[in-house]
């Protein structure tokens, strides 16, 4: 899970970066990567001196003037103690395949850089590695969101909340207060869970979804239907 805290109260973007700037390899060489690169390059944070694909996959040598390099033979070209690794993969298998190249990357010995967008809103939170966050994002405080998860832009994460390690939250969801999202879940474009629910490990909430109660492993939910409710607002306590 996530260790870094770092207030931020201005989201400079230098701090909005939280890591020294160091010589960074790019997993993959689609759009994801491509993507990715953009984003470290514009914000000029870190250098990238090459992309790493898996040898079967591996079908140029160079993309846009940088090395790719088998992933395979990563250790003895860039080795852990001269580069770190960034692996914005995409949600294939529910970010199961995400997850399992994070935990290639660390087994071989690579520390993992993560990317907050300085116009991400933060407070402090403690932020995983490889971890990467678009341009507005709302992050309350007391959030804590873990390793190897990707926040597309425009979500808002409410107080109190939990992202565990490798979640891809689409854009504009709304996360409520205090909610406690379980490992590999992937919450679709503009869904919304209420506040003090948990999500169990790798659900899927549809595009739209309203998610009003826990949900348990491997749950897929869709819809949002709205009905009128049987008493009227005056006998509400919780609002
Ligand atoms: C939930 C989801 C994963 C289901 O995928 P799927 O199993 O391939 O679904 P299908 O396209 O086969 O649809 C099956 C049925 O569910 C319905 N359905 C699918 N997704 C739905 C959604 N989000 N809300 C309501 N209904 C949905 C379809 O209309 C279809 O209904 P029908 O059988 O009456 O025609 C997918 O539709 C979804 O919402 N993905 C998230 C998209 C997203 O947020 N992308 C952002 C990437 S950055």
């Amino acid at each position: 899970m996530a260790q870094l805290a770092k207030p931020n109260p201005n989201n400079s973007s230098a701090d909005a970066m939280m890591d020294p700037p160091c010589d960074v390899v790019i997993f993959g060489t689609g759009e994801m990567a491509e993507v990715a690169r953009f984003y470290l390059q514009w914000e000029g944070t870190h250098n990238i001196v090459a992309h790493t694909l898996n040898r079967e996959y591996l079908n140029e040598t160079s993309k846009d003037g940088l090395p790719v390099v088998a992933w395979e033979d990563l250790n003895t070209l860039y080795p852990p103690d001269q580069v770190k690794l960034f692996c914005p993969v995409s949600y294939k298998e529910v970010n199961l395949h995400r997850k399992r190249l994070f935990l290639e990357g660390l087994d071989k010995g690579y520390d993992f850089i993560r990317f907050i967008h300085p116009y991400a809103r933060y407070y402090g939170t403690p932020v995983g590695r490889n971890t990467f966050i678009f341009e507005d994002n709302v992050i309350q405080p007391h959030t804590v969101i873990g390793d190897n998860c990707i926040l597309w832009s425009g979500n808002h994460i409410g107080h109190h909340t939990t992202i565990r390690d490798h979640c891809f939250i689409a854009s504009h969801v709304v996360v409520s207060g205090a909610v406690d999202i379980g490992e590999r879940c992937f919450l679709g474009v503009n869904s919304t869970i209420r506040d003090n629910i948990s999500l169990g490990e790798g659900c899927v909430v549809g595009a739209g979804a309203l998610v009003t109660r826990a949900l348990d492993d491997l749950t897929i939910i869709v819809g949002a239907k709205s009905r009128i409710m049987p008493k009227t607002s005056d006998q509400l306590d919780g609002i």
